[in-house]
């Protein structure tokens, strides 16, 4: 008898989590809290700001520049990009083919990027030297060969 109602409790709580899970991820639509804006990953190339990747002073905005990030496997544009010592950076980034990490190493920036979706991160650069950046999110064969340099001078 106790068996039944063991069973009966334990199929009863596998249905809460399934349905709790479910909630979670459909009706609130679980995405990464990075990304709010969203982008047709096709046509990245001809969007600002992704048109012109890299670098670029802002007047007027609680930071003081912008770094403009395009991935795609297997590779980040700019390549290397010099920030100033000191700098409040916002760090715009995109895909434009599957899910890339963003991951700048000894600093907590670290995003994902999703195909049709603009991830953000506000940091102040202050401590000079040369950052990786790389993927950390699984992308193919090339996975491992992801990286940008951000030397902060
Ligand atoms: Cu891109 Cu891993």
């Amino acid at each position: 008898k106790f068996e039944k109602i063991w069973l009966t409790f334990g199929v009863a709580m596998l249905l809460v989590f399934l349905t709790v899970i479910g909630v979670s991820a459909f009706y609130l639509g679980n995405k990464p809290p990075s990304c709010l804006a969203t982008i047709d990953p096709e046509k990245v190339d001809t969007q600002a700001p992704f048109n012109e990747p890299g670098l670029k002073k802002v007047e007027g905005k609680e930071w003081d520049y912008e770094l403009v990030y395009v991935a795609s496997a297997f590779a980040y544009q700019p390549g290397e990009v010099e920030v100033p010592f000191g700098a409040k950076v916002k760090v715009i980034a995109t895909t434009k083919d599957v899910i890339h990490g963003f991951q700048v190493a000894g600093t907590n920036i670290n995003m994902m990027l999703e195909p049709g979706y603009i991830s953000e991160h506000i940091a102040t650069f202050d401590k000079t030297g040369e950052y990786l950046v790389l993927c950390n999110e699984y992308c193919g064969v090339g996975h491992h060969m992801m990286m940008s340099k951000i030397k902060v001078v």
